[in-house]
This record gives C-alpha cells, sequence and structure tokens, in this order.
C-alpha cells in the first residue's frame, strides 16, 4: 500500500506532466506555420510527455466531408493511410458530429470501435478517449488517443480535460494556419496576376524590368503629365512614346515625332515652332511647326539631350505655359500638348557641364520611365526571336526558326545594339537563310565574337577562334544529327580534321 504521501508526490508528479505537456503543445504550435509538422509534434509530445500509446489528429475535409488523418503518433503509414472516417461513423465520426467527447474504457468489448486503422490487433485493457476539436461551435476535426491505464496514471477525467485543452489549442492553431494560407495564397495570385498582367500591343515583356515600364505607362498614359525616356539606343523609347499616346486620351489627336539632333541648329526654331513669311531668308511663306501641329496630340521630342541650349528657354516656356511665337511673330500661339521626351544620354553630365539648363532638366524630369537594356532581361530574348521571327517570316513567306544551339548563342550574346539589333539579326537570318532550320553554325561570326567577349571579359585572338570553331562544329552536328563526314563537309573541312578537332576541344561527348 502506498502512503499518503507518496500518492500525493505521485499526483503532483502527474500534474506537473501535464501542465508541461499542455505548455510544449502551445509552443510547438507556434512554431511555424507548417500544419501537418506541427501537429505531428504536438502527437510526439502527447506520447512522451503523457505516455499515450497511440494519438491521432483527424481534420475534416470541408468539401469531402471526410475525417483525416493529418498527423499520428503509434501508427505506421499503412495505418494512417486506412484512416478515414465519414462524419457519424464509427466512435470518431460520432465525436464529430455530435461534438461531445467520448471515453472507450475498454475498447475490446465496444463495437462501435471500428478499428479503422487495424492498429491494434490486442484490442483488450486499451481506452480509448476521443474529443472533438472546436472552434467557436464549428468542428475542425477530433482528437483520439489511446492509453493504457494503470494506477500510476491520473483518472480519466483528468485525461480528458487535457485532451480538451489540448484539442482547443489546437482548433485555434487550424484557424490560424487556415486564414495564413488563404492569406498566403492570395498573394500568390496577386504576384501571378501582376506577372503579365501589364501588356502593351506589340511590345515584347515579361520580365520583371519590363513589367515595371508597362506599370508606369499604364498609370501616366491617362494625364497630361511629361514624360522621359531614358535607356540605351535601340531599347524601345519611341515605341513607349507612341504607346503612351495611343493609350491615352488624346490617342485620336496627332503623334508628332521630333528628332532634336536631325536637323542643323539653325532651322530648328523654325521647324518646331513655326515661322511667318519674311521671318528670313527663304521663309516665302508662313508655315506652322511641329507644336502647333501637335495640337489635342502628343509631341515626342526625340534624342532631347542634343537640343542645343539656345532653344532650351522656348522649350521651357512651352513646357510651363504651353505658349510660343512662331519666328517672326510677335502673336502668341496657345498649344493643348502633351510632351514625351526620350534620350540615351546622360542629362545630368550634360547639366553639370552646362550644356543643358537645369531648370529644364527638372521640367522634363517629371516622370522619367528607364528602358532596361536587353542584357538585363534575358528572359525577353526568347519571347522577342519568336515575336520577329513570326512577323519576318509572314512578312518573306518563310518558316524559318533557329534551333538549340542557335537560341544559346542568342541567349549568351550581350546585345549591345539592345531589341533593335536582335530585330535586325531575326530579319536578316529570315531573309538570308537557305535553310529553314537555323543553327549555331549559320548564324554570323560577330554573334559568337561577341558571345565570347561577354562570357571571358578579354578578346585573345586563339581563344576567340577556338569558340567560334566549336560552336560551328556542334551547330553543323547538329544539323547533321551527328554525321562527322557531312558535318566536315558543311564547314568545308576534311573527315580527318573535324575529328581531330573535336577530340582537341573535348566535343566527344556531345556528338
Ligand atoms: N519590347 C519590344 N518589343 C518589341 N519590339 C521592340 C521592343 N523594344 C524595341 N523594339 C523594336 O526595336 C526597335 C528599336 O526600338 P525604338 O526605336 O523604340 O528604340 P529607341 O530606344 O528609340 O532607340 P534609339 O535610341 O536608337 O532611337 C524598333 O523596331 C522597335 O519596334
Ligand atoms: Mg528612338
Amino acid at each position: 500500500m502506498k502512503s499518503a504521501t507518496s500518492k500525493k508526490t505521485d499526483l503532483i508528479v502527474h500534474k506537473n506532466r501535464e501542465l508541461t505537456a499542455i505548455l510544449e503543445v502551445s509552443r510547438v504550435l507556434t512554431a511555424s506555420f507548417e500544419l501537418e509538422k506541427n501537429l505531428q509534434s504536438v502527437m510526439s509530445t502527447l506520447g512522451n510527455l503523457l505516455e499515450m500509446q497511440r494519438g491521432c489528429v483527424f481534420l475534416l475535409d470541408p468539401v469531402s466531408k471526410e475525417l483525416r488523418i493529418v498527423a499520428a503518433h503509434g501508427l505506421t503509414k499503412q495505418n494512417i493511410g486506412k484512416g478515414k472516417y465519414r462524419i457519424g461513423e464509427g466512435i470518431v465520426g460520432r465525436v464529430l458530429e455530435k461534438k461531445i467527447p467520448m471515453v472507450i474504457p475498454n475498447i475490446g468489448e465496444e463495437p462501435l470501435f471500428l478499428n479503422k486503422t487495424g492498429s491494434r490487433p490486442e484490442k483488450d485493457g486499451v481506452s480509448f478517449l476521443c474529443v472533438p476539436i472546436e472552434f467557436k461551435k464549428e468542428v475542425l476535426g477530433v482528437l483520439s488517443v489511446d492509453r493504457i491505464y494503470s494506477k500510476k496514471h491520473g483518472s480519466v477525467d483528468d485525461d480528458l480535460r487535457v485532451l480538451k485543452i489540448i484539442a482547443s489549442l489546437i482548433a485555434q492553431f487550424v484557424k490560424l494556419w487556415e486564414s495564413y494560407e488563404e492569406v498566403e495564397k492570395e498573394k500568390e495570385n496577386l504576384k501571378r496576376e501582376l506577372k503579365g498582367k501589364y501588356s502593351i500591343e506589340n511590345i515584347i515583356g515579361q520580365s520583371d524590368r519590363m513589367q515595371e515600364v508597362f506599370e508606369s505607362v499604364h498609370r501616366v498614359a491617362p494625364s497630361k503629365a511629361t514624360v522621359i525616356l531614358r535607356g540605351e539606343s535601340g531599347t524601345g523609347k519611341e515605341l513607349i512614346a507612341k504607346a503612351i499616346h495611343y493609350m491615352s486620351p488624346r490617342s485620336k489627336g496627332p503623334f508628332i515625332k521630333f528628332n532634336c539632333a536631325s536637323i542643323p541648329e539653325g532651322l530648328l526654331e523654325s521647324e518646331l515652332f513655326g515661322h511667318e513669311k519674311g521671318a528670313f531668308t527663304g521663309a516665302v511663306s508662313s508655315r506652322s511647326g511641329k507644336f502647333e501641329i501637335a495640337h489635342k496630340g502628343t509631341i515626342f521630342l526625340d534624342e532631347i539631350g542634343d537640343l542645343p541650349i539656345t532653344l532650351q528657354p522656348k522649350i521651357l516656356r512651352v513646357l510651363q505655359e504651353r505658349e510660343f511665337e512662331r519666328v517672326g511673330s510677335e502673336k502668341t500661339i496657345k498649344v493643348d500638348v502633351r510632351i514625351v521626351t526620350a534620350t540615351s544620354r546622360n542629362l545630368e553630365h550634360l547639366v553639370s557641364q552646362g550644356k543643358f539648363r537645369d531648370d529644364l532638366y527638372f521640367r522634363l524630369n517629371v516622370i522619367p520611365i528607364l528602358l532596361p537594356p536587353l542584357r538585363d532581361r534575358g528572359e525577353d530574348i526568347s519571347t522577342l526571336i519568336d515575336h520577329f521571327s513570326k512577323r519576318f517570316n509572314k512578312e518573306n513567306n518563310r518558316a524559318v526558326s533557329l534551333d538549340k544551339s542557335a537560341l544559346q548563342v542568342f541567349l549568351d550574346y550581350d546585345w549591345p545594339g539592345n531589341v533593335r539589333e536582335l530585330e535586325n539579326t531575326i530579319e536578316r537570318l529570315v531573309i538570308m537563310s537557305s535553310e529553314d532550320r537555323i543553327s549555331s553554325a549559320d548564324l554570323p561570326v560577330s554573334l559568337n565574337i561577341r558571345r565570347v567577349r561577354g562570357a571571358e571579359g578579354t578578346t585573345s585572338l586563339s581563344g576567340n577562334v577556338a569558340e567560334i570553331e566549336k560552336i560551328n562544329i556542334l551547330g553543323a552536328l547538329e544539323k547533321t544529327g551527328g554525321n562527322q563526314a557531312k558535318a566536315a563537309r558543311l564547314l568545308g573541312i576534311t573527315p580527318r580534321q573535324i575529328g581531330y578537332k573535336i577530340k582537341k576541344y573535348g566535343l566527344e561527348e556531345k556528338v
């Protein structure tokens, strides 16, 4: 017989364990937002700290209305797979349906106990405790536990109390996890929508950088705000300028392009602002300038960095007041134009050199949109190739396409001339190629040379030649389905030479 003190000590130890288990369960539940992992930790905690032989967390699938084991302790994988219950089926199902805990003192004598998981060959002596996992009257699932009772253990009531607390912790976690998942899903959806959300007809740009550009275009197009497009030559500045116009409320009005670098300085003023008859020698009649013609539309001032300093004050006035006088006239003309400018030059540098007025710079720089160079958005290259191939094939009635080796050269090249260079290269290939399938061997050597420069940063000639040879040999082999003799003929070398070079460049594996 145990003394009263030792019984009391047992009780304290037991209570302590319960408390530790509850604390531990709440700790693991808040450790992360991984449903199965956290619930699995809960079950292991219960197994270790409360000496429960087996345990399961079942959660209700809102669609199939079935209970599914999400975490378990003391069950094999097969057992887990079998453990599906419908509402009202077996004890677990009953608990779910009635939303009340159930205890089966000896599962061997209970007909309702279905032992679906098949995990208890000898049922006698094992008690089964089962509590609903409930959040604000909504049953989310069931927590079940097997226990072999001995004198050492506390009472069933104690166990039920602890399990109820743990079930309510689990319920809170599951709810939190559900809303977390929902937010995450929403975030993912938004991201996916954003990717490729902004599109502009005939302008390619799936890359993040171009998507940012498109987003800005969509934002600014409806307004009358002055936009400056910056970026290297051939990045699409003019294309974007047109898009801004055609996506704006003034799309029905004129789009007037004027290149500030294309006309001798002496003629610029009259071109832009017009002149009166006799304003200067040769002005036989009066003429309106680009600003007047662009009335109710958009004027696109390209190469604005080349605008002579003498003309800058007059442009500044148009920007501020939307007014000017024709050359040789005192009559002020008012226009309603939107001004879009572009430059590939370093305007800040020009300002610091005194070649560009800073007040004009600030006026123009209201909304800058930077067009990224092609080398910073490699992921757009394939789409651009498709886009241009389609166009030029259609125009030339051809069906030319690039094979893998050629595509790789295009992807590796750094495109100093940006999209324009890519566009021209594709056009040339479509027109000039004698075959429909183009391999790296058919590509202009310049593409391959640059590729080597880009890759190595140096231009050692022997290195280049080797690299070009390698690419050409691979291309020829690809074209001839690995037939070395045919490939050699294609390259204008003997089979012996190609064999030697394949060895020299270690291409055996690729052949
Ligand atoms: N994103 C794009 N999608 C499809 N075509 C493009 C794209 N960007 C540029 N292009 C094409 O590339 C060529 C060069 O574009 P654009 O003339 O707009 O460049 P730019 O920046 O004005 O160049 P530059 O500074 O040399 O004037 C054009 O034929 C244009 O249609
Ligand atoms: Mg241009």
